[in-house]
């Protein structure tokens, strides 16, 4: 199938595994440099496996990339794929979904044959029918369900194994405004066979599904940092806790490791736009309010610990390992370790990083405010306090042995116990001994 994706970003970018089954696709995005570089396979992300699929696929010509929205007059079916970030409020800012949407409407006005246009951009509910539909509609002067398809069709891949995600994933959700595109979208997916369960639901609800699924994994998070909270103050070790309330069928053991607190391109925005939608149509969402609350407070939790070892921090070198918002990618966006090194900053204390992926973003960010380091041992030697930030595998490499100074471990990288065993003063959210 001839595909389009609109946008260049981790969910766009994504969908280059579909040139790996029988699919070309072309990319359309706005900055002629980032497709200049698409094209000689250089991706605006860092993510595991993806380059080489891409550089794969181009050599086979069956990736391609322009500015040109013309160029997607052979596609068949057509992703959009732009952004949604927040706007103050917390609700999304809708203004590159309209853009593509009435770009698209200018294409099939003068094309004659059937497009799909599939919205996988993640918007409240609502949108495709309101929004998208009508600019397509009215730019097109085509009717949409009669003229071209539409189906709304949200990803849940996490960054850092968006590649396995994509082969791999626990379902696919079509929501659909007409028939024949969502059939044309479920003939996309057949090479998933039969082990993948396929759910084809009105186009509210496959938005609503992508908000509610981000709203459960976020509010796990934020469920087990607040019981860790509470755990150290009964000495009890809230990973013990986790494992066993994990066990329970109805539970289950993932996402409740507790920590610094969530961070990313999703969580955070995803829970704060259905927060503003639901107050926007009159319902009181107190849970979700809560979950952001937690995840707010998080952060400063590793300032205490970081303050019941040392006093005072004023003047204090403090060593942060891991400045992603989580491991396996080179992304701060709403990274704990933003409001950490802040809040350190406002401390006084005088702050050295080290990430195996983030230093270009944190410097972006930090600029000459705080040391960047090329390694770890670099980064710890001479600290008076070392905090683990991200759950990077490398930090559970630590040489525990060539450590001096105490640890606050903000993820439960390394294991307290082997710690205080090289005579290491330890600290860690949720750990019993704080
Ligand atoms: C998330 C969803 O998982 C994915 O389905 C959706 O498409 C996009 O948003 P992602 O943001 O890549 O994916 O990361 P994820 O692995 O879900 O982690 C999000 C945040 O929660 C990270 O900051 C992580 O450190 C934190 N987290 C996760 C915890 O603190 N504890 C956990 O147990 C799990």
């Amino acid at each position: 199938m001839k595909i389009g994706v609109i946008g260049t970003g981790y969910v766009g970018l994504a969908l280059a595994c579909l040139a790996d089954f029988d699919n070309e696709v072309l990319f359309v995005g706005r900055s002629a440099d980032k497709i200049n570089n698409l094209k000689r396979g250089i991706l605006p992300i860092y993510e595991k496996g993806l380059d080489e699929i891409v550089k794969r696929n181009l050599e086979k010509n069956k990736i391609d990339s322009t500015t040109d929205y013309e160029r997607l007059k052979d596609a068949e079916m057509i992703f959009i794929c732009v952004g949604t970030p927040s706007l103050s409020d917390g609700s999304i800012d809708l203004s590159q979904i309209k853009i593509a949407s009435e770009s698209l409407g200018a294409l099939i006005k003068n094309t004659n044959d059937y497009k799909t246009i599939v919205v996988k951009s993640t918007v409240v509910p609502g949108t495709t029918k309101n929004i998208v539909i009508q600019a397509l509609e009215k730019a097109s002067g085509k009717k949409a369900g009669a003229d071209f398809g539409v189906c709304m069709n949200p990803e849940f891949l996490r960054e850092g194994t968006a590649v396995y995600d994509f082969l791999y994933p626990d379902k696919v959700v079509i929501g659909r405004y007409d028939e024949k595109s969502s059939s044309t979208v479920t003939k996309l997916y057949e090479f998933y066979g039969n082990k993948v369960p396929t759910m084809t639901t009105d186009l509210n609800t496959a938005e609503m599904i992508k908000y509610a699924q981000n709203a459960a994994l976020a509010s796990r998070v934020s469920f087990i940092n607040e019981i860790a909270n509470i755990c150290e103050k009964f000495e009890v070790d809230v990973y013990e806790v986790a494992m066993a309330i994990g066990l329970d069928s109805r539970i289950g053991p993932k996402f409740l490791n507790a920590g610094a607190g969530f961070g990313g391109s999703c969580f955070p925005k995803d829970v704060k736009a259905l927060l503003a939608t639901a107050k926007s149509v009159g319902t009181n969402p107190i849970l979700l309010d809560a979950i952001l609350e937690v995840n707010k407070y998080q952060p400063h939790r590793m300032i205490d610990l970081a303050k019941q070892v040392l006093g005072n921090l004023r003047g204090k070198k403090i060593a942060i390992l891991g400045l992603a918002f989580k491991s396996d990618t080179d992304d701060m966006r709403e990274a704990s370790s933003i409001q950490i090194i802040n809040s350190l900053l406002m401390e006084n204390a005088t702050v050295k990083v080290y990430d195996p992926q983030s230093i270009g973003s944190a410097k972006k960010i930090f600029g000459g405010s705080i040391e960047y380091c090329s390694s770890k041992d670099e980064c710890i030697k001479g600290a008076d306090l070392c905090m683990i930030v991200t759950e990077w595998d490398e930090f559970k490499q630590i040489n525990l042995s060539e450590i001096r100074c105490p640890i606050i471990d903000g993820r439960r990288v390394l294991n307290p116990l082997s710690v205080k065993q090289h005579g290491i003063v330890y600290k860690g959210i949720g750990w019993k001994n704080n």
